[in-house]
């Protein structure tokens, strides 16, 4: 792997999975392939997991890590080629990634969809721009359409957890007084299918995700069919696609609760995390015993672990 931008840059998914569980049973069995090695996490936007995890699994690996955050620390970037940069933007990506690349061995980044404008959003200008112009393996930390760390922690929890070798996995949408971005829902539908896993997708109508991230994952309005029989129920917000960035809905009706997850197969909880108690979960559900919140969590150490070991191995 020379970069991890998406489920793309990937070789061998259960390769990768197998890696980090491994990982996860002995963290510093690696603590010599980092020494001397160092990783920038970049933040445009704000973060509680992956910034404290990536931290983790640097130093796990015998690497130093820098964070930084630009919107408080860092000059405001430019992205756009040839504009006379007579505006709030200091420096532009060509010279902040080249120098970036020049200090450290990996650059991860964190670039939120913006959710203004979904051409924008979808070229994934920021993180491409980091990989144009930057000497070093870049890693996605959310980036406009994915966030594929997480994933490999929710595909590392489902292994973990599963009980039949293709679980019944449902993502389901739920309420959300704030326009999110999709990056979440994508990344997971995309996994869970290279998984090979029996996906059903559920939200209301206006919230079908991209074609290319729906992939031939079962779409199902109604939300209680979707969730019968269910091994696992990952719960997500994200803004509508087709009327880009909006929020079109926001029925409580859609809260995951108890009563539907008693028509699941004695199905798990997950959630990527923030989560707004009582909005998008209620409490009987995310602190009954089948709730993944945690585990899924924890397990961010270790995707980015495996990621950045496979990078270093590229390195050497
Ligand atoms: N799940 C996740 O990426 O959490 P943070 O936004 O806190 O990093």
């Amino acid at each position: 792997m020379n970069s991890f931008l998406s489920i793309k840059d990937v070789n061998n998914l259960p390769a990768l999975v197998n890696d980090a569980l491994e990982i996860k049973k002995n963290p510093h069995a690696y603590s010599d392939l980092g020494r001397n090695k160092s990783v920038c996490l970049i933040f445009l936007n704000p973060s509680l997991r992956t910034r404290l995890s990536s931290q983790k699994a640097a130093f796990n690996l015998g690497m130093n890590a820098a964070v930084l955050d630009v919107g408080s620390q860092g000059w405001k970037l430019e992205f756009a080629d040839g504009v006379v940069m007579d505006s709030d933007k200091a420096e532009h990506i060509k010279e902040a990634a080249a120098v970036i690349g020049s200090y450290f061995d990996v650059v991860a980044i964190r670039a939120f969809a913006k959710l203004e404008d979904r051409e924008e959003d979808y070229s994934e200008q920021i993180i491409q721009s980091f990989k144009k112009y930057c000497p070093a393996p870049v890693v996605n930390m959310e980036s406009g359409t994915g966030h594929p760390l997480q994933a490999l922690a929710d595909l590392m929890t489902i292994e973990e957890h599963k009980t039949v070798e293709k679980p019944k996995v449902v993502l389901t949408w739920a309420p959300h007084p704030r326009p999110l971005p999709q990056a979440v829902a994508n990344s997971f539908s995309e996994w869970m299918q290279a998984a090979d896993f029996d996906l059903t997708i559920t939200h209301p109508n206006g919230y079908e995700l991209a074609d290319e991230f729906v992939g031939n994952a079962k779409v199902e309005y109604d939300q209680r069919k979707a969730f019968k029989d269910a091994e696992f129920v990952y719960a997500k917000n994200w803004s509508s696609y087709s009327d880009y960035g909006k929020v079109l809905s926001t029925d409580r009706s859609w809260m995951v609760t108890a009563e539907k997850m008693a028509l699941t197969n004695n199905g798990k909880f997950m959630h990527c995390l923030p989560v707004r108690r009582n909005v998008i979960v209620e409490d009987a559900v995310i602190d009954s015993e089948n709730s993944l919140v945690i585990p899924e969590a924890t397990n961010r150490i270790f995707s980015m672990q495996a990621v950045l070991k496979q990078l270093l191995e590229h390195l050497k």
